[in-house]
């Protein structure tokens, strides 16, 4: 009895670990999906686009001097790197560089989305 006494203790707090994990994933899983403000059945609009690339991205990436010529100034300049904007700033998040510009999840989620209906500059 004394010996099994800390394993019986130890199972006890690994038990109810299991259940605060499931739980959380409960949670997570039953949370209404417009929570986050990401789906909310409306299509991203260019007009809330352009602020987020202008204060992110615009900084480093405009003038003659923007890296590797990436220049993300005007919309169809923009609409032009779609794919590439997809793969770093939503996927990979290698950018905004070092995030120098404080980028956030949400701006990444509303790009991303963005260019998944299509990158419309209308
Ligand atoms: C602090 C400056 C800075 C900011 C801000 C920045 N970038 Fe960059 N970006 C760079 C540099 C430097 C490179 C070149 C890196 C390299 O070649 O390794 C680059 C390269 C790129 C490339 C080309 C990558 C490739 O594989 O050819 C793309 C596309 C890009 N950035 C998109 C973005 C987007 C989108 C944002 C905003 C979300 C952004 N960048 C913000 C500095 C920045």
């Amino acid at each position: 009895m004394t010996v099994l006494a800390p394993i019986r203790r130890r199972l006890r707090t690994l038990r109810r670990a299991t259940l605060v994990v499931a739980l959380a994933g409960v949670a997570v899983w039953i949370r209404p999906p417009d929570a986050d403000g990401s789906t909310d059945g409306q299509t991203v609009r260019f007009a809330e686009v352009a602020p987020i690339v202008e204060q992110r991205c615009a900084t480093c990436h405009s003038g003659s001097s923007a890296p590797n010529g990436a220049r993300l100034e005007t919309p169809e300049e923009i609409a032009a790197q779609a794919a590439a904007i997809e793969r770093v700033a939503v996927l990979t998040k290698v950018m905004p560089l070092g995030n120098a510009t404080g980028m956030t999840d949400e701006e990444r989620e509303l790009l991303g989305r963005w260019i998944r209906e299509g990158a419309s500059t209308e």
